[in-house]
């Protein structure tokens, strides 16, 4: 028999791992801001019947008063689920999970960086008040420029780490794995490939990672997906972070894939799931990251939200890109203004 002495394959596979502490009881969640972002997430989240209580919070109380009586009338048709709402966070008093999808929007071309200061100046409203009422409760970051923001969040709510999630590249991801799939004729459940660091333009996509049934699509071709590589694998990555842009330029928003991104991850912290999902959370000390910067690896997520990060292996050409995606953050936040 092997001798497995000094062989700790979990301490190998992943860091920081939390102790498990399994919840019962009701589930409650908020959603604060209930624009065309909020409202796919908490959407999404009651027709898969993931709360008992969907709580809306917003400033503009007549929007908010229609969102909730609309999605009332819908009662009949949802899982025995309680709608309701107010502009006062202690109607959110004790959930299990708030998500935040308040702020301001890109406009077309915008980047998602350009919002932050605007998108800083509401979390210092809304945060505290979140954490006042719910104070055991998991943040969903959604707001832009996400990954800043979640940062944010976490200095605002001095909530433990592993409870302060963004929802970083699981969407990313997701466009990738569309595309990818798309190109094979397969599902996008059947290929396997992650987007890390940043959600947005400086995103990385993990080309050494991607396959199908556990074939590499290096293997067959060591460049795929780079400019040097097979001809038009090289583009994908460029149309998943082109995706929102365009996705804004013909409709002026994007939601739906963000509340299904969204929702999926609920599913995952509500359910212990335990499933590895690529989300933003704190990474300084991970590939060389010397700044205080929050971005996307591949998380277990679970009731205590990141219960463990996952240590995968990068190539040279994708450590220096996610320290760079760290670098762009950490630049844009130096310049913030508590
Ligand atoms: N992370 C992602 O993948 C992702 C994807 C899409 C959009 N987003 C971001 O989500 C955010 C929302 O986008 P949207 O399209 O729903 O915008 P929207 O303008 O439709 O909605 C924003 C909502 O926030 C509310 N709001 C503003 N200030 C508030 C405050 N202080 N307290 C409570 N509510 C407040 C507004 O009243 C409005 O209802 C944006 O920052 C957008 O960039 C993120």
């Amino acid at each position: 028999m092997a001798d497995l002495k000094g062989f700790d394959i979990m301490s190998e596979l992943f860091t920081e791992v939390c102790p498990d502490i399994p919840k019962s009881g009701p589930s409650k969640v908020t959603v604060v801001g209930v624009g065309m972002v909020g409202m796919a997430c908490g959407m999404s989240v009651v027709l898969k019947g993931l709360c008992t209580d969907l709580v809306l919070v917003d400033v503009v109380q007549d929007k908010l008063q229609g969102e909730v009586m609309d999605l009332q009338h819908g009662s009949l048709f949802l899982e025995n689920i309680k709608v309701y709402g107010d502009k006062d966070y202690s109607v959110s008093a004790n959930s299990r999970i708030v998500i935040v999808t308040a702020g301001a929007r890109q406009q077309p071309g915008e980047s998602r960086l350009s919002l932050v200061q605007r998108n800083v100046n509401i979390f210092k409203h809304i945060i505290p008040q979140i954490a006042k009422y719910s104070p055991s409760a998991i943040l969903v970051i959604v707001s832009n420029p996400v990954d800043l923001m979640t940062y944010v969040a976490w200095k605002l709510s001095n909530f433990p780490r592993n409870r302060v999630i963004g929802s970083g590249t699981n969407l990313d991801s997701a466009r990738f794995r569309h595309l990818i799939a798309e190109k094979l004729n397969l599902s996008p459940v059947s290929v396997h490939g992650w987007i890390i660091g940043e959600h947005g333009d400086s995103s990385v996509p993990m080309w050494s990672g991607v396959n199908v049934s556990g074939k590499c699509l290096n293997s067959i071709h060591p460049r795929i997906g780079y400019p040097d590589g097979p001809e038009g694998w090289d583009k994908i990555h460029k149309q998943v972070v082109d995706g929102a842009y365009d996705v804004i330029r013909l409709k002026g928003y994007t939601n739906w894939a963000i509340g299904l991104s969204c929702a999926e991850l609920l599913a995952t912290i509500l359910h212990h799931r335990h499933r590895i999902h690529p989300v933003t959370c704190f990474v300084k000390g991970r590939y060389g990251i010397t700044d205080d910067v929050c971005l996307s690896l591949p998380c277990v997520l679970n009731c205590n939200g990141v219960n463990s990060i996952v240590n995968v292996d990068l190539t040279a050409e994708e450590e220096a890109m996610i320290k760079k995606s760290a670098m762009t953050i950490a630049d844009v936040q130096k310049g913030l203004k508590w």
